[in-house]
Parts: structure tokens; sequence; C-alpha cells
């Protein structure tokens, strides 16, 4: 069996959930009716404070009928250049929602409340209206980096100052909230709309939720529909989330442990140029020489240790619910053998 470092979504389901997932009680969700989805949907509104919840897809489907559930066509959608929302979900803001995106150079994808200010439009007839601001939290191509919830709070108040709505990419928030001891309910109270990803660090095969006020939700849920992401008896796989929700959040920390390590036994080698700082289950790092990045990713292939190249010369490894500390062992020594 390969160690798979490519990322957090390569997990199976453990027995416990696959166990949970069988006895699933289910129904025909588009009428309402999934009691294993409306168990899930409740428990997440809750978690976060916040009045109601979507169980959807996929992260890129709960992040989009966000955008299109805030901004109207030619609007504008304020994040950072690396934000998930802009690079990597095929163009969704101008495809679904017909907006445009306006990006910020931020610091590890991290964006501040004084940037964000500076880019909003003024009410005038030849600039698109500014009507959403998007956070990625933790931020995936930021080498898993964390959110200060303090500069967050600076960002709310310049959204509310200007009428614009604030979403959190939250697919990786769990990871986000166990480094960094920050609370559920305080993302809930700072932001209009959250999507977290079930199906990433949480273990399950599939699932992002999205979670904001009642009437959002209800618009998501229409949103949903049309997007084509109203499932029926997918209970079976929202009592894969009900499980995680209640047993894969404190683990994460595990995976932070095992990032550290693989990370420190880098930092010892030649060949690696810099490392993102690890805050995470993400480290991403740059080797020596453009180029080097797939020659790399290709001897560690050797070694049975699958990582992506995510540029000419940097990698990244993520950590996970079935990466086990021997396995760690085995990374750190092969790297430690590396030249
Ligand atoms: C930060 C972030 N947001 C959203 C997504 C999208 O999630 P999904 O793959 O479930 O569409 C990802 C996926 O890797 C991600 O890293």
């Amino acid at each position: 069996m390969p160690i798979d470092l490519r990322s957090d979504t390569v997990t199976r389901p453990t027995p416990a959930m696959l166990d949970a997932m069988m006895s699933a009680k289910v129904g025909d969700d588009v009428f309402g009716e999934d009691p294993t989805i409306n168990i899930l949907e409740a428990m997440a509104a809750r978690m976060f404070g916040m009045e109601a919840a979507l169980y959807c897809p996929s992260g890129t489907m709960s992040n989009q009928i966000a955008i299109k559930c805030h901004t109207q066509p030619g609007d504008e959608v304020v994040c950072e250049k690396i934000a998930h929302v802009y690079v990597y979900e095929g163009g969704g803001i101008a495809f679904n929602s017909g907006s445009q995106a306006r990006t910020l150079e931020g610091n590890l994808g991290r964006i501040t409340a004084a940037q964000v200010s500076m880019v909003i439009n003024p009410d005038d007839v030849h600039r698109a209206r500014t009507s959403l601001v998007t956070l990625e939290n933790t931020c995936n191509r930021g080498g898993g980096s964390c959110y200060d919830l303090e500069e967050i709070g600076k960002i709310r108040q310049v959204c509310s100052d200007n009428q614009l709505k604030l979403h959190l990419d939250g697919a990786r928030l769990f990871n986000a909230l166990v480094a960094t001891g920050q609370s559920a309910p305080a993302y809930g109270r700072l932001f209009d709309s959250i999507s977290v990803c079930l199906n990433k660090g949480l273990g399950c095969p599939i699932g992002s939720i999205l979670i904001g006020p009642a009437a959002f939700i209800r618009h998501a849920r229409r949103v949903r529909k049309v997007f084509g992401g109203g499932m029926r008896q997918a209970g079976f796989m929202a009592a894969a989330g009900v499980y995680a929700l209640e047993n894969h959040i404190d683990r994460l920390a595990h995976d932070h442990a095992h990032a550290r390590r693989i990370a420190s036994a880098l930092e010892k080698k030649k060949f690696v140029r810099s490392i993102m700082p690890v805050e995470t289950n993400i480290i991403i790092f740059e080797v020596e020489g453009d180029g080097c990045a797939k020659q790399l990713a290709q001897r560690l292939r050797e070694k049975d240790i699958l990582a992506i190249p995510i540029s000419a010369n940097q990698i990244r490894f993520v950590t996970h619910l079935d990466i086990s500390a021997e396995m760690v062992d085995k990374v750190v020594s092969v790297i430690e053998q590396l030249n």
C-alpha cells in the first residue's frame, strides 16, 4: 500500500464509519424526509450557533451555491489570488453567478481588512458592484495557514460598513479550530455563510455542509436543486458526516503533529529551499532548481510515497486519517536518506 500524501481527500471510511452508514435511516431528502440528513444539518447549524444548514455533495458546490445566493450578475467578489473559489472551481464565479473576481495578494492565502477596504468599488455605473468577500480557512495553497480571528473581525466590520456579505470557504475549518483553539460559534457570529467539508480531514467519502441563517439556507436549497445537487436517500452518506462530527474532529491534532514531524525532517535537507510554516495538516515546500519537484515526486513514488508537485519547484504533502504514525516514521526515514 503506498503512503498517499497527495491529499486528505483520499481517505476511505473506517469500519465504524461504514457501520454507521449501513445502518442509517433514510428518506427522500428533496422532500425533506431523510432523517439522517436532517440530523446532520441540525447538528452542523448548532455547532456554529447558526440557524440552518444544507448538506451538499461537494465543497465546490457549497461555495458556488453561497456565491450565487450572495451576488447578482455583474457583481464583484473579493478573494485572495490563490483562493480555491477563484483558482480551482472551474471559473464557477463567472459560470454560475455571472460575477467577476477581484483578487488580492495576501500572506499565505490570508487577506486583511485594510486590503479589502481598498478594493471596494464606489457606487458608480462604470464599476462592478462589490457585493461579497470570501475567505478561506485553512488556506490550502497557503500551506494550511490559519486566520487570526481578530483580523476576521475587522474584515467583518468592513463588510458590514459597506453592505457586503462575508462567506467562508471552511473546507478545512475544523483543522483551523483544532490548531488554534478558536471556537465554531465565534465563526458563526462573524460570517454570513460558512461551507465546511466532510470529505477531507474528517474522512467521509463525500459531502460538505453550507451553514447560515434560515432564509439564506432556504434560498441555497433552491439553488442546490437548480445546480443538480438535490439528492434523494443520501442519508447513507450523511451518516458518515454525523459519525465524523462526533468522532473525527479532535483526532485532527494527530494529523498536525504528523505534518510537523515530516516538516522537521525536510528542514534538514539541502535540496529543500524553503517550507511554508506548518500550522495544520499541509506541508508545502520548495525544492532547489526549477523543474525539480516532478523528479522528487518520482523518487518518492519509487519508495511508495505519493505526493503532488504543485508547481515546477513546489511539492505538497497532506497528512490525514489514513496516515499512521508508522507511515510517518517511514516517510521521515525516506526523507533522511534522500540527497
Ligand atoms: C480550500 C478548498 N475549498 C474547497 C474545496 C472543494 O472541495 P470539493 O473537492 O469537495 O469540491 C477544496 C478541495 O480540495 C479546497 O481545498
